[in-house]
């Protein structure tokens, strides 16, 4: 008895649920928005020739501990990892480029062709400080070409990233690159780097005291200005990159300018991923406020070893659309975008009801966007809900226009009406609508 009364209790409190901290509804008055930017991006890729892979959107913990670096601050801090009913420890992917390269190893990919190019759209996570232009749901769109370690690849990717940015008419975007090294020249760098921090360890933030053991390049990238001033004049990867290297970078570097991309080179770039090797790169924007990081990437060149494949060479970036979106929306571009209908049809008494219903249902069937009134409205009403959704036409229809099978179609857009007949109408609206 006691039990039942409690859930009545429970049934009738009341609750409001939200969305978790740091994650969005993206709403109807957004997704035009995004569906226009989903496929702008989407053609650059396929001009570009990368084809679309889907990965999915959890993976083994140790997969992103193994590529990402156990580290990195999205491994030892930001990972929304849990175990499941068959005590497996998962992990909601936080960047694509791991789960692009376990897919490419396990599913040989690159035995049918040397150099394989994909591109991603995908949700990611991080358990992130949720502020402007950072969530902890947001979404990436990414490219890896995985087969080539030349500069060709560096300088294909880089202009695609940009490509996109430029197809969307978004200026104002800084390309900064570097070149982190590799196995060879990076720790021989590193313990000059050490060396040199130590000297200066105890001024320097906490979280700089820290890394300078553990991942000192991290350090010349520091956010806190302090460190920034006392860092100044450390010596820079730039400066000590082995032959290979120094040469791979003069390459990227030269091809860019061949391609009329402006860059600066950041001695001071090294990503929060340690999977990179060689190039790394990334694009800011000044319309963004400190999150300014449009997209980033790089080479990768031992990720594929390091994850169990063969070796394989690979380069590749990734964005988040959610801050590309905070500067469209800033601009106000793209504002008139919506889904409408083509045509409202009206229906003038209840006798039309059904005949407007079955019309609108052929006309949907023959590819026409075809809305009517599901709330039995007034005549007044329905005309009044045709303007709301923006119809192109409506046309009102009664017993008067069925007996003789032809109607006023009424143009919202230029004010005018013409009588048509209704056996006419797919033809007459599919030829308004091209
Ligand atoms: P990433 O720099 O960690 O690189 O992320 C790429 C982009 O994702 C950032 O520039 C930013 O626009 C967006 N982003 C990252 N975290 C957040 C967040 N919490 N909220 C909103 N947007 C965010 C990677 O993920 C690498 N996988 C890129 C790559 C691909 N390198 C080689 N291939």
């Amino acid at each position: 008895m006691f039990g039942k009364f409690e859930i009545l209790i429970s049934k009738f409190e009341t609750v409001t649920f939200k969305t978790i901290r740091g994650t969005k509804d993206i709403l109807p008055a957004e997704t035009p928005r995004w569906q226009y930017v989903e496929s702008v991006l989407r053609a650059v890729f396929h001009r570009f020739n990368y084809k679309e892979i889907r990965t999915p959107v959890f993976e083994q913990t140790s997969l992103f501990a193994r590529s990402i670096g156990e580290l990195t601050d999205i491994v030892g801090k930001e990972m929304y990892t849990f175990t499941d009913r068959s005590s497996e420890s998962l992990t909601l992917k936080p960047e694509g480029t791991a789960s692009v390269m376990r897919a490419f190893i396990q599913n040989n990919l690159g035995e049918a062709q040397p150099l394989v190019k994909l591109y991603y759209l995908s949700p990611m996570f991080r358990q992130e400080r949720p502020q402007a232009g950072r969530l902890r749901q947001f979404h990436q769109f990414g490219a890896e070409a995985i087969g080539s370690p030349f500069p060709e690849a560096d300088a294909e990717i880089i202009a695609m990233t940009i490509e996109i940015y430029r197809q969307l008419s978004l200026a104002h975007c800084a390309l900064k690159i570097n070149s982190v090294g590799c196995e060879k020249c990076r720790p021989r760098y590193k313990k000059i780097l050490q060396a040199e921090l130590r000297t200066i360890a105890p001024q320097l933030s906490e979280e700089s005291r820290r890394r300078i053991e553990q991942n000192p390049m991290r350090v010349l990238d520091s956010k806190d200005e302090n460190d920034i001033r006392l860092t100044a004049a450390m010596p820079l990867i730039t400066d000590h990159l082995c032959e290979e290297c120094s040469s791979h970078f003069g390459n990227v570097k030269a091809l860019l300018t061949t391609l009329h991309i402006s860059y600066t080179v950041d001695g001071r770039l090294v990503r929060g991923l340690d999977y990179y090797t060689k190039t790394a790169f990334e694009l800011t924007s000044d319309e963004l406020g400190s999150q300014d990081a449009l997209a980033g990437g790089g080479r990768y060149d031992l990720l594929a070893q390091e994850l169990g494949g063969k070796p394989t060479p690979g380069v590749g970036f990734a964005a988040g659309i959610e801050r590309l979106m905070m500067i469209i929306e800033k601009n106000t571009m793209l504002n008139g975008l919506d889904v409408r209908p083509t045509i409202f049809l009206a229906a003038a008494d209840s006798s039309s009801r059904s005949w407007v219903i079955e019309k609108t249902m052929e006309l949907r069937s023959r590819g026409i966007a075809a809305e009517t009134d599901f709330l039995q409205r007034s005549l007044k009403a329905q005309m009044r809900e045709a303007d709301r959704q923006r119809a192109a036409f409506v046309l009102v229809i009664g017993a008067e226009e069925l007996k003789r099978q032809t109607a006023a179609l009424k143009n919202l857009r230029v004010k005018g009406e013409r009588e048509v007949s209704l056996a006419d109408l797919p033809k007459i609206l599919s030829e308004e609508s091209l």
